[in-house]
């Protein structure tokens, strides 16, 4: 099939490419021209294991292109995925959907023929609704022109995995139009369908509170796991052989109740906001009125740690030596969007320590948000002369970490593990003095 895609962020590129490696024919498109002639080259503009070699190959194949010509679009295909990014709106906590109307307020007006506009952005639930009356108002095509919703479920640092692979595929068809846009996403995702890939076919609403709802819960879970670790620290408890005890039990189950310094990045703390505050409009604030508790539950984590390493280092921060090993909000990405490991690195820095940063993969992302930090180009330089030592994100290279080779660079044998990625018992044998979140 020919599909075009708008939007080559994260989510965009990634589907892109992974729609040319399931035998399509597509056309990226962006309007930043600089983006697009990266791509064109084979080049991904972010961190993502595995992006690059399948763009290349898929680029070879004649099979992916990419474009700033909304026009090309409108002639190349009938089915255009919507993936542009909805941000917080700045100083509230909706979300912006300028770039998901931009999208469609251009496209619209070049679809002479029949097409069918098919959204993955994680939507304020209506958007879809929405939209369908004022892509109809404008296309040529008015009435035969469909918007449906298949929202993206897929994680950073996974993201082609989760794409060629998914846990389920879920389709949002307008009501009173079933049977047209369903089939034309039945075939692009053929592949996965005949490999037992788990469908569900609903109405455009239910298709938008999906992909709110499961980021909502995934956030709830980890402020759950944060919440009875503030309990542990109380009490003396281990929140990591708690959380092993809960997981043993299926209905709970282990994953995403890794206690620690919390969640960021782009998708779940702006996600729980925009959700609480659709739900707000829509007159039932008071139903997500907890996921307040679960945003500040997730903030509370950051100060704690903070809090922790000033302890580590005798009481206070001022004129301490800190090393931050991660910037990155997760391991396998660059992404620093809403990062709880910069943002610790800044607390303590106006707290007066000296803080300096290493993370494998997100040093250049790093150094354009907070450019006033200190940044080192190895974990042993980041520790020189350190007071206390803060793993912030848990990279296979810091869980691997020897504490005995750490020896030589720090001035004290400190660390804190931000996300309990370490075994205590390794660190307090080579002398050190280890900190866990939740844990004694
Ligand atoms: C999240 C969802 O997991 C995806 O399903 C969704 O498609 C995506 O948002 C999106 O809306 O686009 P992602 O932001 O890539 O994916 O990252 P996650 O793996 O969910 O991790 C989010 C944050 O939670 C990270 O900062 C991570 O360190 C933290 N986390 C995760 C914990 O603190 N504890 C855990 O047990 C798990």
């Amino acid at each position: 099939m020919r599909l075009t895609v708008f939007g080559t962020g994260y989510l965009g590129v990634t589907h892109a490419v992974c729609l040319a490696e399931l035998g399509h024919e597509v056309l990226g498109i962006d309007i930043d021209a600089a983006k697009i002639e990266m791509l064109g080259e084979g080049r991904v503009p972010f961190y993502e294991p595995g992006l690059e070699h399948l763009l290349l190959k898929n680029l070879e194949s004649g099979r992916l292109r990419f474009s700033t010509s909304y026009a090309d679009a409108a002639e190349f295909a009938d089915l255009h995925f919507l993936c542009v990014g909805t941000p917080q709106k700045r100083g509230e906590n909706a979300a912006d959907l300028s770039h998901v109307d931009a999208v469609v307020d251009t496209l619209a007006p070049l679809l002479t023929r029949p097409a069918v506009i098919v959204g993955k952005s994680t939507v304020p639930v209506g958007t879809a609704a929405r939209l369908t009356v004022r892509v109809r108002g404008a296309a040529p095509a008015g009435e035969g022109v469909e918007v449906a919703w298949n929202p993206e479920f897929l994680r950073e640092g996974f993201a082609v995995a989760d794409t060629l692979r998914p846990d389920r595929l879920v389709f949002g068809i307008e009501r009173d139009r079933p049977g047209s846009a369903e089939g034309a996403l039945r075939d692009v995702y053929t592949s996965l369908l005949t490999q037992g890939v788990p469908l569900v076919v609903t109405d455009l609403a239910t298709s938008e509170l999906v992909k709110s709802s499961a980021n909502a819960f995934l956030a709830t879970k980890i402020s759950f796991i944060n919440a009875i670790a503030e309990i542990c620290e109380a009490t003396g408890a281990d929140v990591t052989v708690l959380a092993d005890a809960l997981g043993y039990d299926a209905r709970i189950g282990r994953s995403f109740l890794n206690a620690g310094l919390g969640f960021g990045g782009g998708c779940l703390p702006k996600d729980i906001r925009a959700f609480a505050a659709r739900a707000g409009e829509l007159g039932v604030d008071q139903a997500l009125s907890f996921l307040r508790e679960v945003d500040s539950i997730n903030m509370r984590r950051r100060t704690k740690v903070v809090e922790l390493v000033a302890e580590a280092c005798g009481g206070s921060l001022l004129g301490m030596n800190v090393a931050v090993l991660g910037a990155a909000f997760k391991p396998e990405s660059d992404d620093v969007r809403d990062s709880p490991a910069l943002n610790v690195a800044g607390m303590m820095q106006l707290h007066g320590a000296a803080v300096s940063v290493y993370d494998p993969k997100a040093m250049a992302n790093s150094r354009n948000l907070f450019p006033t930090l200190e940044y080192a180009t190895s974990t042993s330089g980041a520790c020189k002369n350190a007071d206390a030592v803060l793993v912030a994100t848990e990279w296979a290279e810091f869980v691997a970490l020897d504490p005995v080779e750490l020896d030589s660079a720090v001035r004290a044998r400190v660390i804190v593990d931000g996300r309990n990625c370490l075994d205590p018992s390794v660190w307090r044998s080579a002398g050190w003095i280890y900190h866990g979140l939740g844990r004694r």
